[in-house]
């Protein structure tokens, strides 16, 4: 399968990043267009693709075109592409450009599909929710299927649910990082040098993260089994709860969720 970027900003250059490192892509049947020319000859010489000089002439050879525009771009795109995009799998990650409002949009014969990834695939620990309801052939979804189990994981959703877990999976990684980075300045006023307590936070971050994904076992469980009645870690979640961290979670998915 060809895969062609519209757009090769943030979101485009880390799952082109997180491809890359994992193997999944031939990038000689990777190509990209980027309004910004500069930035796509840089990223088209660190990686191999073909940069192209416009969208038409990207979504061309593509069988899959990925718009990685900001929302507000896709119309222009959309209607720049016309009739180009006659029989594409387009596959979009623009907030807001839902399957059922993606097809709406595109000739008759193009298939859509809406998902929602996050910065980790960058890394190869991304987190993709994907809309149950896309109407790409079983050969264009293996293909997705495969890239962003390549950097992550995939996960299929109703539309319904892509608001709600989108936040989580969407601005979550921002949550965390706030958290983490609170946790070391934490450190430091125990003398613990500040690229140290960045270390150790993150480490220990994903061990807990990957404990909860890994034993499958309850939040609450894994946490009572690192709080030893009369210990230190307890006197911690007290204070955690004083300051209403469950409240502030819910407060923040609520906040982030409601403008999506
Ligand atoms: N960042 C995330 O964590 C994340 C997560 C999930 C989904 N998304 C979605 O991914 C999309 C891109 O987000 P982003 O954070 O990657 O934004 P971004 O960094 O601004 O990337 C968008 C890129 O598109 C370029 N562009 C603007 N107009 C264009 C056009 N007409 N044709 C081709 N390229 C054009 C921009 O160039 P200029 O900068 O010169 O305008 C920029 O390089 C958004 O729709 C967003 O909703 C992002």
């Amino acid at each position: 399968m060809k895969l062609s970027f519209i757009g090769m900003g943030n979101m485009a250059y880390a799952i082109l990043k997180g491809g890359c490192t994992a193997g999944f892509f031939d990038t000689n049947a990777v190509f990209a267009f980027d309004i910004n020319q500069k930035r796509l000859t840089e990223v088209a010489a660190e990686t191999g693709i073909h940069p192209c000089g416009s969208a038409a002439q990207a979504a061309e050879q593509a069988d899959i075109v990925l718009l990685a525009v900001k929302p507000h771009i896709v119309p222009a795109v959309l209607e720049e592409l016309g009739d180009t995009l006659q029989n594409k799998a387009v596959l979009s990650i623009a907030s807001g450009w839902t399957t059922q409002r993606l097809q709406a949009a595109l000739p008759a014969a193009a298939r859509a599909m809406f998902t929602l990834p996050n910065t980790p695939c960058m890394v190869g620990a991304g987190m993709v929710l994907g809309e149950d309801n896309h109407t790409f052939t079983p050969a264009e979804f293996d293909f997705v299927n495969g890239m962003f189990h390549s950097m992550g994981k995939l996960i299929l959703v109703p539309p319904a649910m892509m608001n709600g877990a989108g936040t989580v999976t969407g601005c979550g990684p921002a949550f965390f990082y706030l958290i983490m980075e609170a946790l070391a300045d934490g450190a430091v006023t125990f003398g613990v040098p500040r690229q140290m307590a960045y270390d150790l936070v993150a480490q220990t971050a994903m061990g807990a993260g990957k404990m909860l994904l890994d034993t499958q076992m309850h939040p609450g469980q894994l946490k009572d089994a690192v709080c030893s009645p009369g210990g230190t870690t307890i006197r911690g979640i007290r204070a955690l709860e004083d300051a209403g961290v469950r409240a502030a979670m819910f407060d923040a998915l609520d906040a982030a969720g409601k403008n999506a």
